[in-house]
């Protein structure tokens, strides 16, 4: 069966005062009925800008997707009307945003902003919305949903308003859910609650996920497919657990180190990737990663390489493991 989503070679870039930031550039990737799939990746490389595209929702005109193909269920979402767009966000494909103090709405109360769309996209009465969203939000683990849905977002904690912003998100049982993690608003310990509530959720649902982390270190629990970015293109995939156990890049080795491993006693300190990602604006002209790269061959600083097959299913755009060393494994 094809895939429910197909990125082909999106480019989206950025006009600024300073030049055109190439925020992504040239990714591809595809996510099956059902199937999660984690994007990881530092600050920066292009995990957000590469979801919002898929939604056509990179803030313009600054922001443009240049170049590239999104089939969603066959159809290139690129070549939607905006009220066709429209009627896919919500119902069809819906965002978790990273930032929910931002993205929800401060004078409406939760339970409208969850009813909402399914007063939109399923025609539902408000009294018939609000019902389902008192339902949802108790799914979510809300207590007291049949008073809190008459609340507004700053009567929620962080950690409830991201849980009702998953709520906004399954509301009308969209086919694929992007869920950009939280980063700074919620503590670990609740973070690992919404990961696994959202994992329990599209399982239940069979709703396709694509997660978006900066752990390397937890995505094997909860992807079956891992794509790793770096400055605007993905440097490596393949299963979770090849990447997680076999990194054929040495950025994603970095990664590895420089966070808490479940599977393994800590010996060794956490190792931070030396070094920053290089200018978006300027590229340089070999592998992107060269400069960071403790390993790298006269070749790396020239040619950028592209995604190989390094085993069976497992891809990395290295021109050191595709001479078959990888010294990065112990
Ligand atoms: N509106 C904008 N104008 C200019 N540059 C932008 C804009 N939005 C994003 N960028 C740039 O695009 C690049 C990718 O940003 P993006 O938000 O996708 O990173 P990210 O991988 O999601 O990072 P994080 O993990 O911090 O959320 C960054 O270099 C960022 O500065
Ligand atoms: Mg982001």
């Amino acid at each position: 069966m094809a895939p429910l989503l197909e990125v082909k070679n999106i480019r989206t870039y950025f006009h600024t005062q300073d030049g055109v930031v190439k925020a992504v550039d040239g990714v591809s990737y595809d996510v099956n009925r059902g199937e999660t799939i984690a994007l990881v990746g530092e600050s920066g490389c292009g995990k957000t800008v590469s979801a919002l595209s898929i939604l056509r929702l990179v803030a313009e005109p600054a922001g443009k997707i240049i170049s590239g193909e999104i089939l969603f269920n066959g159809v290139d979402l690129l070549k939607l009307s905006d009220a066709e767009m429209h009627k896919m966000r919500g119902a069809r494909i819906s965002i978790i945003f990273q930032e929910p103090q931002t993205s929800l709405n401060p004078v409406l109360t939760i339970g409208r902003q969850i009813s909402e769309g399914l007063e939109f996209h399923k025609n539902m009465s408000l009294h018939d919305g609000m019902l389902e969203a008192t339902r949802l939000l108790k799914l979510v683990g809300i207590p007291h949903p049949e008073r809190r849905v008459y609340e507004y977002p700053h009567q929620f904690s962080g950690g409830m308003r991201q849980r009702a912003m998953i709520a906004i998100a399954i509301a009308c049982q969209p086919q694929l859910i992007i869920a950009d993690e939280p980063t700074t608003v919620v503590d670990v310990t609740i973070q690992a609650q919404l990961l696994e509530l959202i994992r329990n959720i599209t399982k239940e649902l069979d709703t396709a996920l694509i997660l978006i982390t900066h752990n390397l270190g937890i995505v094997a629990r909860y992807a079956k497919r891992v794509f790793v970015m770096y400055a605007g293109n993905i440097v490596e995939y393949g299963q979770a657990l090849d990447v997680y156990h076999q990194p054929c890049h040495p950025y994603t080795a970095g990664l590895l180190a420089s966070v808490p491993r479940l599977d393994e006693p800590r010996k060794n300190r956490l190792q931070p990737i030396e070094g920053q990602p290089p200018d978006l604006i300027a590229p340089p002209a070999g592998c992107a990663f060269q400069a960071r790269c403790t390993y790298s061959l006269p070749q790396c600083s020239k040619e950028k390489p592209v995604l190989m097959q390094i085993t069976p299913g497992h891809f990395a755009a290295c021109w050191i493991s595709q001479r078959g060393t990888k010294p990065w494994q112990k």
